[in-house]
């Protein structure tokens, strides 16, 4: 069976999806960068390993990435999924992950890449947003896309009441693209995501309402 590793740097609801989705493989372990992620709780009750690398005990970014490299092989995970986990790793990390790590970003990548995604979005005045799961490279929140979720931007919207709609479609889109790639039907072949062979397209598009 193939094996996961989910990193997380707080609250840790997309890792509960993946964790309650019956994904075809094990979880091996929980790791965050922050001792006191709500996450970790929520893992250790589901009876998941759980480890801390705190990012603040170490001199450099190279160092943390280098300990949390070494923790991530410890569990010879096929798949490495970063949910909510909010540290910019390194390239020479990424690199030696490159092809396996996966991210989820709250946000219709390449528009709102960072932080604040549903600010963003409502600043720009886009009426369609939502979140994209992709394969991660040296570039910030730019890795070959996956999928994507759209939802409407409504009249009325706030950053909170357009974050939740954006969670509720995360929720269900990360877990079906790691389903994907431990079922061993998505890849990165040649810096593009491939689905059974094909560039990947998929993810659910929910319109706008009229009006
Ligand atoms: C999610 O919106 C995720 O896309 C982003 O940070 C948030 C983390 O939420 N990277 P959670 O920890 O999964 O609840």
């Amino acid at each position: 069976m193939k094996r996961y590793v989910i990193l997380i740097s707080g609250r840790g609801s997309n890792m509960e999806s993946l964790l309650d989705a019956g994904l075809p493989g094990s979880c091996a372990a929980v790791i965050s960068n922050k001792p006191d992620a709500t996450g970790l709780a929520a893992a250790a009750g589901r009876g998941i390993a759980t480890t801390v690398i705190d990012h603040r005990g170490f001199a450099s970014r190279e160092d943390f990435d280098a300990a949390l490299a070494t923790e991530i092989e410890r569990h010879a995970p096929d798949l490495v999924l970063l949910a909510g986990f909010m540290r910019i790793l390194g390239e020479r990390f990424v690199r030696r992950f490159e092809g396996r790590l996966l991210n989820i970003h709250p946000s219709l990548l390449p528009a709102f890449p960072g932080v604040r995604t549903h600010a963003q979005a409502l600043a720009a005045g886009v009426r369609l947003h939502g979140c994209s799961v992709h394969f991660v490279t040296p570039a910030l929140d730019g890795g070959p896309i996956v999928a994507q979720a759209a939802v409407p931007v409504l009249a009325g919207d706030d950053e909170a009441s357009l974050g939740r709609r954006v969670l509720a479609e995360e929720h269900l889109l990360y877990p079906r693209v790691a389903g994907w790639f431990l079922e061993g039907r998505l890849r990165l072949v040649d810096g593009r995501a491939r689905l059974d062979g094909e560039a990947a397209v998929a993810g659910a598009l929910h319109a706008p309402q009229a009006g």
